[in-house]
């Protein structure tokens, strides 16, 4: 008889276990977190003593035999190549996570069509949409090959079997939340069923030189539906972020087995599909006018530097608690930054409400940011806009420093290019005379905001 299943229970928000099913999960705080989960059976653990010795080999000698070597499937869309690292590796297992219509299908169908036209076989499984659906929308973004095929699949046993009979390049998954296989009963996307599903994927996969492209979405929060543990699964973890209603669309790598993580990709709608933007700072800065409460802030987008203008509104208060928030900034920040302004300046802002805008969709969360958001609500407050040829960037301390930030150099070349005449910043050991050096906040807004 087979034996059935362990059941055990696990937290969507962090992937702890438990044995027992309880409100709150112990490890991360989480309520009502906690949701049953059926080990698959392929999973269970060998038994001491059947086992067999591993042979000792040295990296030379893998390097040697060629083991150690992987090829990898280039998109030929750079901007993807470069946060990949190079391209898919082959028999890799990629997991691209975003919010809903920020456009996974519509990327992922670029690539998969890319790579069919240069590589070989790609199988397009897809289970939100009919296969009607999926093959009108490449085909109207001028992406056909004869060796792309679509398929309208949600059977994970299935796919397992088409991989490896057919034994293509590259097959993909959209989206994982909507696979399920027979051997679990609960229901799809469902924690069990997202993560057997990998699991099974990923060995089919494996066993026939394919690389898997999953389509995975996320929360509202940003956490991946599903558990966390998926990403532990994967050898590469992609985020597609920015606003679904237009601006850019960011590509990240959040994990990397086979490259770095500090690359981005910067990408744009069109009805052609996401296109490249090859030069965001100046797109970013076509539409600015240079009123108070606007500071560009030279930012950097992995390794690439971006200059992005952040808008600041502040107003009084009309009744009651003061309102402050923020989009494309973090709003702990906004606060902690407030409260330095208020505290190391002459500024009272404790009856003001605070608006901070980033523009273009991007999210700032380095902290490098913090200058710039600082001197835009100041620039607002006190209704003095900065020289419209100087950008800003630096982080700030609790005590209204102005600290060491990374990458000066690039982002200097950047301001430069643009046509900027100087870069408000920390001096960072760097000896560039077309940097204004920032040394405190208070001295900053001396200089820059005092009325003539
Ligand atoms: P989609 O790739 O389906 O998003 P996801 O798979 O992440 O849910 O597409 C997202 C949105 O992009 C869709 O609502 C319409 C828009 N879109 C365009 O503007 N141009 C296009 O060429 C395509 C295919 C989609
Ligand atoms: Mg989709």
């Amino acid at each position: 008889m087979a034996k059935r299943p362990a059941v055990k229970f696990v937290c969507t928000e962090c992937g702890e276990d438990y044995s027992k099913w309880t409100g709150k999960c112990e490890n991360c705080g989480a309520w009502s977190t906690l949701v049953e989960f059926k080990e698959s059976l392929a999973s269970k653990n060998p038994k001491s003593g059947q086992g067999s010795e591993l042979k000792f080999k040295s990296i030379k000698e893998i390097s040697k035999t060629g083991d150690g070597k992987s090829t990898r499937l280039k998109t030929n869309i750079s901007d993807v190549d470069d946060v990949l690292g190079g391209g898919i590796v082959e028999a890799s297992v990629n997991l691209i996570a975003g919010e809903p219509g920020i456009g996974k299908s519509t990327l992922i169908m670029q690539i998969a069509a890319s790579i069919a036209s240069s590589a070989g076989q790609v199988l397009y499984v897809s289970g939100e949409e009919s296969a009607e659906q999926v093959a009108h929308r490449a085909s109207r973004l001028g992406l056909a090959s004869d060796n792309l095929g679509i398929v309208s699949s949600t059977s994970t046993d299935d796919i397992a079997e088409t991989i490896l009979k057919l034994k293509p390049k590259l097959v993909v998954i959209d989206s994982i939340q909507t696979m399920a296989c027979s051997e679990v009963s609960s229901a799809t996307g469902s924690v069990s069923q997202v993560t057997n599903s990998t699991h099974i994927l990923t060995q089919a996969a494996k066993a026939s030189g394919t690389a898997l492209i999953i389509v995975g979405h996320v929360t509202k929060e940003g956490s991946l539906a599903g558990p966390k543990m998926l990403e532990h699964l994967v050898d590469v973890v992609l985020n597609l972020e920015g606003d679904r209603y237009g601006g850019f669309k960011i590509l990240r790598a959040i994990k990397n087995r086979y490259g770095s993580t500090s690359e981005a990709g910067i990408f744009n709608m069109t009805e052609k599909g996401l296109q490249q933007v090859d030069n965001p700072s100046q797109s970013l800065l076509a539409e600015r006018q240079v009123t108070d409460g606007s500071i560009v802030f030279a930012a950097m987008e992995g390794t690439r530097p971006i200059l992005v203008e952040v808008q600041a509104l502040v107003n009084k208060t009309n009744f009651g608690y003061p309102k402050r928030t923020a989009s494309g900034f973090d709003l702990n920040r906004l606060n902690l930054l407030t409260a330095v302004l208020t505290r190391r300046t002459k500024l009272d802002l404790n009856d003001y409400d605070i608006y901070i805008n980033v523009v273009g969709g991007i999210k700032l969360s380095e902290p490098a940011a913090d200058l710039a958001v600082a001197m835009a609500i100041a620039s607002a407050a006190k209704g003095i806009s900065l020289k419209k040829d100087l950008a800003v960037a630096g982080e700030l301390g609790l005590s209204g420093e102005v600290r060491r930030i990374p990458h000066i150099d690039k982002r200097v070349a950047e301001v430069k290019k643009l046509g900027f005449k100087g870069l408000l910043a920390p001096s960072s050991g760097s000896k560039s005379a077309f940097i204004q050096e920032a040394t405190s906040l208070r001295e900053v807004l001396n200089t820059w905001f005092s009325a003539k």
